[in-house]
């Protein structure tokens, strides 16, 4: 199986940023911890602060691989198109954060991706990718 993990702005940041909320641990690391406990799946990660070139990969990532993991970060709650995108594209996509944006301010509660998502996992911190991972070993439809 292929899977993607895209990022959105200053996920770039993660370990220095906002540490109480993000964690101490930078995305680089996490990821090829992901990579050694994910060792059938062919893991791939791009990161982008630029809305239009996180919508160019979710389309190229359509023909690339069987599924996306996405965490679009601030533009969660901005950008309808990203989640055009999301809606755009055959391959499912599971929408993640590291927070529990529930229990954030209240413009953290609107997802403009969660509607085209196959499901979303938020609030386990980094775990939330392992968790969406996994989804997708349970039911790689
Ligand atoms: C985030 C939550 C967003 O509200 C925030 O803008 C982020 C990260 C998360 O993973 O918890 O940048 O997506």
């Amino acid at each position: 199986m292929k899977l993607i993990i895209i990022n959105g702005p200053n996920l770039n940041l993660l370990g220095k940023r906002e540490p109480d909320t993000y964690g101490n641990k930078d995305f680089e690391s996490f990821f090829s911890e992901l990579q050694f406990k994910f060792k059938s799946v062919e893991l791939s990660y791009y990161q982008s602060n630029i809305e239009g070139e996180l919508i160019d990969a979710i389309q190229k990532a359509d023909e690339d691989f069987d599924g996306i993991i996405l965490n679009a970060a601030a533009y969660t709650h901005t950008s309808v198109g990203i989640g055009d995108a999301v809606k755009a594209i055959k391959i499912p996509v599971v929408e993640v954060h590291i927070s529990n944006t529930f229990s954030r301010e209240e413009f953290r509660h609107k997802s403009y991706i969660s509607s085209g998502a196959r499901g979303v996992i938020l609030g386990f911190g980094l775990q939330s990718y392992e968790l969406a991972i996994q989804s997708f070993l349970n039911d790689p439809e």
